[in-house]
């Protein structure tokens, strides 16, 4: 088994990483492994809403990173999606890249349970963890959860280190994600595939 990791700060080995890296001692320490991708300091597209994805299943950019993102998590088991928090959201790079993976890619992710971290200095992080956890549950990925809501306080990771309680929401949350991947491979996913429905896509039409 193994979980991917998105890290949706500009800085490869900041703050985010920091508390990113908290989480994937634990699930490290459950023996499934871990694998981190960065988003980079490249511009990232935003979504120009071409729907080329529809047919191909695909996003028609390919020059950022979202689709080779998107091929790791289709053979990962889990996600932890981390950013900063910009003006009490995500970072806006991450958003453009996760609105891509997510318009184009998101049927190859049902049933692989997720969580947001975000990391701010002082505020904000309430709202940026809820924009992140709505690309989980328009996706049928279970949301594994922690003993506080998760975020950790930090300008640099050596601040970070000291927000005590912060790095152990991130520890509880990795023994959460190792025990939520480990009772899923136990059930498996094929009795709850085959109980969906043909989705209904109803506009608001009057
Ligand atoms: C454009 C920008 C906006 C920011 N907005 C906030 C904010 O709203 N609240 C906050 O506490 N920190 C804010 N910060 C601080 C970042 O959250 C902090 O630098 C970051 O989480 C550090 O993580 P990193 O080292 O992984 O980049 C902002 C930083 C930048 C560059």
């Amino acid at each position: 088994m193994r979980v991917l990791f998105i890290n949706g700060s500009p800085h490869e080995k900041g703050c985010v990483f920091t508390a990113l890296s908290e989480v994937a001692s634990q699930i490290e320490a459950e023996a499934i492994e871990t694998e981190f991708f960065h988003i980079g300091i490249n511009p990232i597209r935003g979504c120009t809403g071409c729907k080329s994805c529809a047919g191909t299943g695909r996003c028609v950019y390919d020059d950022d990173g979202v689709n080779a993102c998107a091929e790791r998590l289709a053979l990962a088991d889990g996600l932890v999606v981390g950013s900063p928090v910009y003006y009490a959201s995500a970072n806006g790079a991450l958003c453009a890249f996760l609105d891509r993976m997510f318009y184009a890619h998101s049927e190859r992710f049902l049933y692989k349970p997720a969580a947001a971290v975000v990391n701010c200095r002082r505020g904000g992080a309430g709202s940026a963890f809820d924009r992140l956890n709505k690309y989980f549950t328009i996706s049928s990925m279970p949301v594994v959860s922690s003993q506080y809501w998760n975020a950790t306080h930090g300008f640099t990771p050596d601040e970070l280190r000291k927000d005590l309680e912060g790095l152990q929401i991130m520890r509880t949350l990795g023994k959460n994600m190792a025990w939520m991947l480990k009772a899923i491979a136990k059930e498996g996913t094929a009795k709850i595939r085959s109980r969906q429905e043909e989705r209904q896509r109803t506009n608001f039409i009057q």
